[in-house]
């Protein structure tokens, strides 16, 4: 991490937040110091990221029940939409089994499970988990979620080591990759959350190896998402492409499908 957090313990929160503390190994502070910092605090019944200083951004905080993602689940993003068709899901076929090896917000694993995949969510970043544990638990208390959050299941760990070590068997159909994009200023893709995550966890540095892994380990494909114009993950070209006008993701098979395939054209499959 960048840049020291705090927790805030104050309040009917002050226990939870203690308890935080002593699990993150972080500080803790009685109140929101004026000076610029990151700060863990419990708020509005729920565990968000704060930034002080000029000028502090709003906070951040995981919410499949009201914000974007519960507007998204609102307008029924269908199984043709682009995530659902880069994780290989098709019309009149079982749902693919994910394993999204960079979490994050859960933001895209929240879609998919949303479309009924079961999807095993892996995220390296201590704070990072803390703040989607909470979302979930949330979540799961509000009528009408119920049933999608029980398909999301939550590891804290690296992903690169935990497919080292995973066992063959049963594969996931798709391994799903976001790892964070080294966006320069404040461009519409970097979104508020990831602009301040990227800020406090610097660029994921892991990207080559993760796809390496990844493609050792999946069932079917692995699924990386990219701004439309960035450079490929590692470098390395894709089997295949789905694109919308903002992102783009780079399919890749299973290596051992790759070799087979290796100087055969496939399209969106
Ligand atoms: C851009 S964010 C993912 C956003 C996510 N797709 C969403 O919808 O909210 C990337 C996240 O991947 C995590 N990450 C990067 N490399 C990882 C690894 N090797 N193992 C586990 N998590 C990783 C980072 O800590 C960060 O939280």
């Amino acid at each position: 991490m960048k840049h020291p957090v705090t927790i805030i313990a104050a309040g009917r929160h002050k226990a939870r937040a203690e308890a935080l503390a002593a699990r993150l190994n972080y500080p803790l502070a009685c109140s929101l110091p004026d000076e610029p910092g990151f700060f863990l605090e419990y708020a509005h019944e729920r565990l968000q990221l704060r930034q002080t200083g000029s000028p502090a951004p709003g906070p951040v905080y995981v919410d499949f029940c009201t914000g974007k993602s519960a507007h998204r689940r609102r307008q029924g993003e269908g199984r043709r939409a682009p995530l659902a068709r880069a994780v290989g899901m098709k019309p009149g076929m079982a749902p693919p089994r994910i394993l999204d090896a960079t979490a994050g917000l859960g933001r895209d694993a929240f879609v998919l499970a949303t479309l009924g995949c079961e999807v095993l969510m892996v995220e390296q970043s201590p704070l990072v988990h803390a703040l989607l544990e909470d979302g979930l638990r949330r979540a799961a208390g509000e009528p009408g979620l119920e049933q999608i959050i029980a398909r999301m299941s939550l590891i804290l760990g690296n992903a690169v080591e935990l497919l080292e070590s995973m066992q063959p068997l049963p594969r996931p159909d798709c391994i799903y990759l976001d790892p964070m994009y080294p966006h320069k200023g404040k461009t519409a893709l970097a979104k508020k959350e990831m602009r301040t995550l990227q800020q406090l966890l610097g660029a994921d540095r892991q990207g080559a190896e993760l796809l390496t892994a990844a493609r050792r380990k999946a069932g079917r494909r692995v699924a990386v998402k990219r701004p439309a114009r960035a450079d490929f993950l590692g470098q390395r070209k894709p089997d295949f492409q789905i694109r919308s006008p903002k992102t783009r993701y780079d399919i890749y098979l299973p290596s051992s499908a790759s070799a087979i395939q290796r100087n055969t054209s496939i399209t969106d499959g």
